[in-house]
C-alpha cells in the first residue's frame, strides 16, 4: 500500500502521515521511506512522543546509530540517544543578540569527525508556544545553481573543519568529563551523495575554519560568499514543530539552524540520534 507522503516545500522535505512508529515497519514501507529520503532529503514523520527505546528502534531501520560527542547528554538507558534541551531557564540565558546563540548558526551535524553522520533523527518532546522552528537549506540545489566554473572550482577544494572556529558567531558548547575536542579534519567543499551521484556544497558555518591552501582573507571571502548563496530563501524550509514530530534529514546536503527566539521559561526539548555515514568524497 502506498504511504501518504506529501512534499512540505519546493526546497526540500516531505511529510509522512499515518504510521505507528511504535510498531515494526514493513520492508515495503521502509523502501518507500528510503526512496522519499533520497528524493526530499528530509522526512517529517508525524507521531506522538516516543520512548528512547522506541526512538532508537525506529532509527535502526534507517542506519547504524553512531556515538555522539557530549556524553553528558546521553540518555542514561539508551546511550545512542542524546537528550537536547534548549530552554532559556531565565531572562539572563537569552541574549539580546540571538546570533550569538550557537544553535542560531547554520550547521550540519558532526562534520568535525573524519566520517560524519549521514543523517540526523530528531524528535520534539516538549515545544515552546512560539518560535523555536528548525530551519533547513538544501545545499545540493545550491550547488546545482552555481555556474560551471564555480562548480569546477569547488570540486577542486578542501576545507578544514574544527571543533570550534572564530568564524562561528556562537561559541561551541564546553565538553565535560572524558570528552575530548576532536582533531581537525579536512573534507571536500563539495561532496557526492552516494545513492544518486548528485553533489552538494559541504560547508558547515559553525565548524568550517578555512579552505586548504588559501590565505585567511581569501578563504573567508569564499566561505562568506558560499554562506550567502546556500542560505538564500529559495533553498530554505522552516519547520514549525508539532509535538512528537520526528524529523529524519540528510546531513550530507542539508544545513540547519534554529530560530532561537522563543519565550524564556518555556521548555524546548528533543531527543536525537545520528546515523553513521561514509567519508565525504
Ligand atoms: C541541532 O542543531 O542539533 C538541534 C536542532 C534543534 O534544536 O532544533
Amino acid at each position: 500500500m502506498a504511504l501518504d507522503i506529501r512534499p512540505l516545500h519546493d526546497a526540500l522535505g516531505a511529510e509522512v502521515r499515518g504510521l505507528d512508529l511504535t510498531r515494526p515497519l514493513s520492508d515495503e514501507t521502509l523502501d518507500q521511506l528510503n526512496a522519499a529520503f533520497v528524493r526530499y532529503h528530509l522526512l517529517c514523520l508525524r507521531s506522538a512522543p516516543l520512548t528512547a527505546q522506541d526512538f532508537a528502534a525506529l532509527a535502526r531501520n534507517f542506519g547504524e546509530p553512531q556515538e555522539q560527542l557530549h556524553s553528558n547528554r546521553h540518555h542514561p538507558d539508551v546511550p545512542e540517544v542524546s537528550v537536547l534541551e534548549s530552554t532559556y531557564d531565565c531572562a539572563a540565558d537569552k541574549p539580546d543578540d540571538l546570533a550569538s546563540v550557537r544553535l542560531s548558526g547554520w550547521h550540519t551535524d558532526d562534520s568535525y569527525f573524519a566520517v560524519p553522520a549521514k543523517a540526523t533523527m530528531l524528535q520534539i518532546l516538549v515545544a515552546p508556544d512560539a518560535g523555536g522552528e528548525t530551519l533547513f537549506c538544501n545545499t545540493a540545489s545550491a550547488y546545482d545553481d552555481l555556474d560551471a566554473a564555480q562548480r569546477h572550482r569547488l570540486d577542486s577544494l578542501q576545507a578544514v573543519h574544527r571543533f570550534d572556529t572564530p568564524r562561528a558567531k556562537g561559541l561551541a558548547e564546553a565538553l565535560v568529563g572524558d570528552d575530548e575536542i576532536t582533531p581537525d579534519v579536512t573534507h571536500p567543499l563539495a561532496r557526492r551523495l552516494e545513492e544518486t551521484g548528485r553533489k552538494a556544497i559541504y560547508f558547515n558555518p559553525n565548524r568550517t575554519d578555512h579552505v586548504v591552501g588559501m590565505a585567511r582573507k581569501q578563504s573567508d571571502a569564499l566561505l562568506d560568499q558560499l554562506h550567502k548563496h546556500m542560505t538564500r530563501a529559495r533553498y530554505r524550509y522552516d519547520h514549525r514543530w508539532q509535538l512528537g514530530d520526528v524529523l529524519l534529514w540528510d546531513n550530507r546536503c542539508l544545513i540547519h539552524a534554529v530560530n532561537t527566539d522563543y519565550p524564556v521559561g518555556q521548555k524546548r526539548l528533543h531527543q536525537r540520534i545520528l546515523l553513521r555515514g561514509e567519508r565525504p568524497v
